[in-house]
C-alpha cells in the first residue's frame, strides 16, 4: 500500500497540527490520516524510517511524537512544506511510500 495521490479529492480535511493540515478520517492514536498538502505524508503508513528527513535537501520534514500509534511512536511532519523544492527525493526514498509530493498542490491550512 501507499499513500492516496488522490487524498484531496477523497479525503476529508479535520484541521491543522504541527503547522500542517490534517486529511482524514482520524481516530487517534492508532488513526492519523495524511498530513500536509503540497508535501504528503501519510502517518499510518511512516514507521519512521527516517530518510526522508535525511535526504531532504531543505529539510522540510521534523519528527514529530505519535505515541501508540501501531507503527511507529514519531513520525515524519512536512513541518517546512513551503520551503520545498520538488526535488522528489523524499518520495523515491521511502521504503513504506508514505510521501507524495505534487508540485501544482499548494500547501494550505
Ligand atoms: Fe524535500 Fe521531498 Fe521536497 S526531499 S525538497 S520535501 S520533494
Ligand atoms: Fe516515514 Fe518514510 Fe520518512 S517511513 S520517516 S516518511 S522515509
Amino acid at each position: 500500500m501507499a499513500i492516496d495521490p488522490n487524498f484531496e479529492e477523497n479525503c476529508e480535511m479535520e484541521g491543522e497540527e504541527h503547522g500542517v493540515a490534517v486529511w482524514g478520517p482520524t481516530d487517534p492514536p492508532e488513526t492519523l490520516g495524511i498530513r500536509g498538502t503540497h508535501v504528503a505524508v501519510d502517518f499510518d503508513l511512516c514507521i519512521a524510517d527516517g530518510a526522508c528527513l535525511e535526504d531532504c535537501p531543505v529539510d522540510v520534514f521534523e519528527w514529530v511524537d505519535t505515541p501508540d500509534h501501531p507503527e511507529s511512536e514519531i513520525k515524519a511532519n512536512p513541518t517546512h512544506e513551503d520551503q520545498c523544492i520538488d526535488c522528489m527525493l523524499c518520495v523515491d526514498v521511502c521504503p513504506v511510500d508514505a510521501i507524495d509530493v505534487d508540485p501544482g498542490r499548494a500547501g494550505r491550512i
